[in-house]
């Protein structure tokens, strides 16, 4: 999945289940503390993930920490991100030389629950997404504008530090692409992404090129 929704130069890796014998770096144990088990084998096997990516860049140990609001902190010129549902796990990687910032997303190709779409899109997003589902039901539109704009938060806010709102972004879907207009004070007045549907999972990425 992550192969068609990312650039040459960045490097992924993904998987459907969670492989037997993967452990957590002892410090990455520590910061994740006591949890459910399902909450263990997402952090666990998205770390996994992340480090067999890590790999080509030299840092194929390195323990993948998390700061104050839960970002992922990555080895030094390297920028990434971890995403996890039922049944996915997928992490990518990149040089900081050559990508400022980026952000992927995977979720079940399935309507969100009652009352998301509400929180999560403005309302003339939610007119295009009514009209998509009524005319062209291929992927759950709703859920892939969801996934869309957690992909964006997940690659601005390593670049700025700051919460953005899902009313602080405007999304335009397209064929296996999006756009996202930032509504607010942004270092981009746009980013650009990218989709793909299949397999009972709709994942997105956001990659801002430097
Ligand atoms: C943080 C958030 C984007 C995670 O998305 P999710 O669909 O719930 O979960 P995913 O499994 O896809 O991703 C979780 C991973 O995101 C990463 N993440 C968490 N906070 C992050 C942040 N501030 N910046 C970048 N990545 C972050 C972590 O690696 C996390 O996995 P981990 O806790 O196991 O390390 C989401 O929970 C959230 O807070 N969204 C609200 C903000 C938003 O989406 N705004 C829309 C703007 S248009």
């Amino acid at each position: 999945m992550l192969e068609a929704v990312l650039p040459p130069g960045v490097a992924w890796h993904e998987t459907f289940g969670d492989p037997p014998g993967v452990e957590l770096h002892p410090d990455e144990e520590t910061a994740l503390g006591r949890v459910v088990p399902r909450r263990r084998a997402e952090f666990t096997t998205a770390r996994w993930c992340a480090r067999q990516a890590l790999s080509s860049f030299g840092h194929g140990d390195a323990p993948i920490l998390r700061g104050p609001t839960r970002e992922p902190l990555w080895p030094k010129g390297i920028v990434g991100s971890m995403t996890h549902c039922e049944g996915y796990r997928g992490a990518a990687v990149a040089s900081g030389d050559l990508v400022i910032s980026l952000g992927i997303d995977a979720e079940p190709d399935q309507p969100v629950p009652d009352g998301v779409l509400g929180v999560a899109a403005l309302p003339e997003e939610r007119v295009v997404v009514a009209g998509l589902l009524a005319d062209d039901p291929v992927v759950a539109w709703d859920r892939l504008l969801f996934s869309a704009k957690e992909s964006v938060y997940k690659a601005w806010f390593p670049m700025t530090g700051r919460w953005l709102g899902f009313e602080d972004a405007h999304v335009t879907l397209g064929e296996g692409v999006f756009t996202a207009r930032i509504l607010i004070d942004s270092p981009l007045p746009a980013f650009e992404g990218r989709w793909v549907a299949g397999g009972g999972l709709i994942v997105t990425s956001v990659v801002v090129q430097a």
